[in-house]
This record gives structure tokens, sequence and C-alpha cells, in this order.
């Protein structure tokens, strides 16, 4: 790592969720970073009936299919044990149990292999996806919308970032994955609904745009839950059209309130990096993959002269290929340190450790 010309190549290994991943990324000095390999292993079989994410049977899961996967990442990516530089993995935020099997076996391979360790924060991993896809510069925006998270990053820099806007209630995947479940439609709720909104009426249903026009620049979709629970209430029982029209107003509402919300962000980084001729605004997180939400997203952004990045798919969502970026950039910004062999996974680890818990949060805690 010292040898400015060597090339870098870090295994990273994902478990904060229901995917376990492992994958392999290189560095060589003044290229683009490559991804050798990435394995994604969704556990959304197992959890499909239960209608969301067990942590139980997720933790069993993942205890169960890792080493496979480690070993399918190293064996794609053409790379041993040995010739990987170190190992990074998420510690934290997310499931506990998960976070501890990823973690713990990260622990056991470096120590086994003497290879150094690096416990990377999920978010960071996400946060920082748009510079191994685009080469992106800081500063920049990153939006994130996924089922445990709802908020707006400034990343100023490897390891500091700035939290401008959180939900004050649900997540945003979780609002979608919650509609889905009082509509009947299965699990995954957000790729379900954006089907069945395809033939809906969008102006059927006047549901609420939370916090629309508010200076505040936070989210809330807790009362845009609850308006389609007595929409459905009152329409049951609920026809294949009345379901349709539902989720096309949802999702109308959704992104209606989501552009009005990013807009104040989006004016703020204006503000404080006038010299920035073209800054942008990047998307990471499973809900990013919904088109409407994408559409009005862009159109927000380039009525206010903004880049919209969103990173391919595969690495919008959980991987692992961001956990082994973060830990390259992590090596290179020379924050490889720190004694990773002690960090004890954490269920919840803010990007941004100096913003407070966001007021109205949930009864455990704010989804930050
Ligand atoms: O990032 P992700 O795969 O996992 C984490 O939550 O960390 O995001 C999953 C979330 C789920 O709530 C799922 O319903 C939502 O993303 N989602 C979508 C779509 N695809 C996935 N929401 C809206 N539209 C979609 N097409
Ligand atoms: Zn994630």
């Amino acid at each position: 790592m010292e040898r400015r010309d060597k090339m870098i190549r870090v295994l990273g290994i994902e478990t904060s969720c229901d995917e376990t991943a492992a994958s392999v990324v290189a560095l060589r000095d003044g290229e683009k970073p490559e991804i050798l390999s990435s394995v994604v292993l969704s556990q959304i079989e197992e959890h499909a009936a239960f209608g969301g994410v067990v942590p139980e049977i997720a933790a069993r899961a993942h205890v169960e299919a890792l080493d496979g996967i480690i070993e399918a990442a190293l064996a794609d990516s053409g790379a041993t044990l040995a010739d990987v530089d170190a190992i990074a993995a998420t510690a934290g935020p997310g499931l506990v149990g998960g976070l501890i099997v990823g973690l713990m076996t990260a622990k056991a391979i470096a120590s086994a292999a003497g290879k150094p360790l690096l416990a990377i924060n999920h978010l960071e991993g996400h946060a920082l996806t748009a510079r191994l896809t685009d080469g992106l510069d800081f500063p920049y925006l990153l939006l994130l919308v996924s089922g445990g998270h709802t908020q707006i990053v400034l990343v100023r820099g490897v390891g500091d970032y700035q939290r401008w806007a959180t939900t004050i209630d649900d997540a945003l995947g979780e609002a979608f994955d919650k509609t889905a479940k009082m509509l009947g439609l299965p699990y995954p709720g957000g790729p379900n609904v954006e089907r069945v909104a395809r033939d809906g009426d969008p102006s059927r249903f006047a549901f609420p745009r939370p916090m629309k026009g508010s200076a505040q620049p936070d989210f809330s979709f807790a009362g845009l839950k609850t308006a389609v629970r007595q929409a459905a209430t009152a329409a049951a029982p609920l026809s294949d059209r009345d379901v349709a029209d539902i989720c096309a107003s949802f999702q109308s509402a959704v992104s209606d309130a989501l552009a009005d919300r990013v807009a104040r962000s989006l004016a703020r980084f204006r503000g404080e990096f006038p010299g920035i001729a073209a800054p942008a605004l990047i998307v990471a997180g499973g809900v990013a993959a919904n088109r409407q939400i994408r559409a009005a997203l862009k159109g927000q952004c380039a009525r206010n002269g903004f880049r919209f990045i969103a990173p391919p798919l595969e690495l919008c969502t959980d991987n692992a290929a961001m956990i082994a970026w973060a830990g390259i950039e992590r090596i290179r910004a020379g924050l490889g340190g720190g004694d990773a062999f002690a960090f004890v996974p954490r269920s919840r680890w803010p990007l941004d450790e100096v913003s407070a818990p966001v007021v109205g949060s949930g009864r455990r805690g704010a989804k930050a």
C-alpha cells in the first residue's frame, strides 16, 4: 500500500440487511477503479412469506452463505486471499445479527491471512459509489432512499459528511413496502407498487405531499401511509383498478414530495458552494430504481442546474463493491488505520455523528 505504483486490491463484505455480498475492487494509481468481482445473494425468498425482513432469518442465512460468497468473489476476481491488500467489512448501521456475521468473518479472515481490516459504515459505501462509477469530485450531494434510510448528505470528502436532511418518521422504501402490504401486494413492495401503478390513475386519490413547501429540508412519509390506509379502507373490497389507482396516486404524491424536499438542499448547496459550475446530486438505495421518482428528481436537478447521477442499479442497491471501494478510499486518504479488530458492530451509526437526531423520530429513533 505504501508503493504509489502498486495496485490496491480490497475484498469487501456486506451483510447489513438481506443481501449477502462479497466483492474485490482494484485500483491502480492513475487509472479508473475496477470491480474485479461482485457477488450478491438476495434473501428475498426467505423473507417473502413474512412480508418483510426477519432479522433472525437474515442472520442465519448470512452464516450459511457468506463463506461460499467470499470464495466465489475471490474466484471471479482471479485473485487469491494472498493477493488482497486489505479486507473491508460493513460494521453498521443495519441488523446487528448480520453485521456480527460479516464483521466476525472479516476479522477471522484478516487475522488468519495477516491482512489489514477496515470497519466500514454502510452509508459511506453508498456515499462514495459515484466516485467508483463516475470518478466524481468532492463535494456533491447524496440522496439515499432505501428501506432503512431516507436522507440527504453533503459528501465533502472521505470520512467528511454532513447530513442535511432526514426522515422524521418512516423511510421511503418502508412506505412503499407498507403500502404494498396494505393492498395485498407481495414483498418487496416497491417494485410491485411501481408495476401496478403503471395501469392506475394518479389523479383519483388526492394524497398529501408531506412537508411540501416547508422551509425545513426533512422528509416525512407516515401521514401519507395513513392516507393510503384510509383510502383503502373506504374503497374496500378493493378491485384491481382500485389497487392500481391507489398505487399510482401514492407514487405521484411521493415523487412530488421528494422533488420538493430535494430542492431545499440543492438551493443550500448552491449557496454554500457558489464556485461549483456543475454541481451533482447522486442517488442510491433501492427506491432509486423507481422510474417515476428518477424522472421527478432528474427534472428537479435540471431546473436547478444540477447534474443527476444514478449509478447502475446493481450498485444503487446493497452490494459489496461499494464496501471494498470505501476501503480503498480510506486507505488512500490515510484513514485506513484504527483498530478495526476491536470494532463492535453498530446497529445505528449515522454518517454524520455531529447531527443530532431529528425531532419527531419514531419509536426506535430517527432512521438515520
Ligand atoms: O437499498 P435496498 O435494496 O435495501 C435497503 O433497504 O438497504 O432498498 C430496498 C427498498 C425496499 O423498501 C424496496 O421496496 C424499495 O427499496 N424498492 C423500490 C423499488 N425497488 C426497490 N421502491 C420503489 N420503487 C421501486 N422500483
Ligand atoms: Zn443500503
